[in-house]
């Protein structure tokens, strides 16, 4: 396979393996040329690409632009909280306005899950989903899964459990769909409440207690408790949450084998994991970060690539 079969990615649930084997092998070669001193290609010259956030973030909008400007695309950013959507403009009519001015690719984060989707139904650009709301956030899954691979070797046959929140987590289901492609055995672990109803019905096993999850893992994928989704309390404080679910060196200390460490970001330092946890050698936090630039080249270039 050399290209991908659809011109979006809005989601990990309907790539084969073929296609994630795919952006890993492309991105495998970005990687090398981000380790040369000369860091950029021009396999994007003449392609424009719009980074359109109608939510907050470092890590994915900073990974996109870098990414961007790493292959030669021109790139504009557009911010809602700084634009007319606060005087009552539409998705569609924001986003028909940025294309107006040529845009060929656009990459973009919305609090409501489906808006890439309906977007894509809509206009000729590549659309990238870079989060919807509590749905999907496929590069995400990309740049973690392509991590384990880095570390441990190979995805396929790993046991990787999902720690925490994951009924508010985009990450969780990316992960989940990409995991499962790739041959991996999944579990979540969390407070029930945290845990979506029908969450074994994906083929995932479940497991309240982290202990008996740290012991049966191979990797923790460690997921941000996000307070601004939660519209009630889900346990009775962090410093609960902390105690029953947070991860220290002591109990992975306790464990009889070592476990690798991963948290998508913004980390909340001493709720989900510890600072001795989380700048450990076990932790490969920043190697997602790292990863991220190579993936969104990798998927951008593909993409770029697949017009009909
Ligand atoms: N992991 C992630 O999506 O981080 P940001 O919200 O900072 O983009």
């Amino acid at each position: 396979m050399s290209q991908l079969k659809t011109k979006h990615l809005l989601g990990i649930k309907n790539l084969s393996s073929e296609e994630i084997e795919l952006i890993f092998e492309t991105a495998d070669n970005f990687k090398d040329v981000l380790n040369r001193p000369i860091k950029k290609v021009p396999s994007l010259r003449d392609v424009t690409v719009a980074n359109v956030f109608f939510e907050n973030s470092t890590r994915t909008r900073l990974s996109f632009e870098l990414a961007e400007k790493r292959l030669s695309a021109d790139v504009v950013n557009f911010s809602s909280a700084s634009s007319s959507v606060k005087k009552g403009e539409t998705l569609l009519d924001t986003v028909n306005n940025i294309l107006a001015m040529k845009v060929d690719m656009v990459v973009m984060r919305h609090s409501s899950p489906g808006a890439p989707h309906f977007l894509s139904k809509h206009i000729d650009a590549n659309i990238i989903n870079a989060g919807d709301g509590t749905h999907e956030h496929p590069t995400q899954a990309l740049l973690d899964t392509f991590s384990i691979r880095e570390r441990t070797g190979d995805v396929a046959g790993k046991k990787v459990v999902i720690v925490g929140d994951i009924l508010h987590s985009r990450v969780a289901l990316s992960n989940i769909f990409a995991l499962q492609k790739l041959g991996a055995e999944v579990m979540v672990c969390g407070p029930a409440t945290l845990l979506p109803k029908h969450i074994a019905e994906l083929g995932v096993k479940v497991e309240l207690d982290i202990r008996k999850a740290l012991e049966w893992c191979d990797v923790a994928n460690v997921l941000r408790i996000q307070l601004e989704r939660q519209k009630m309390r889900y346990f009775p404080s962090l410093r609960e949450y902390s105690l029953y679910y947070g991860i220290n060196k002591q109990l992975l200390e306790s464990l009889d084998k070592e476990i690798v460490i991963m948290h998508p970001g913004p980390i909340n330092r001493g709720v989900e994991l510890t600072s001795d946890v989380a700048d450990s050698e076990h932790a490969i936090i920043l190697d997602q970060v790292e990863n991220g630039v190579a993936i969104r080249m990798a998927v951008l270039y593909l993409l770029a690539g697949v017009k009909a």
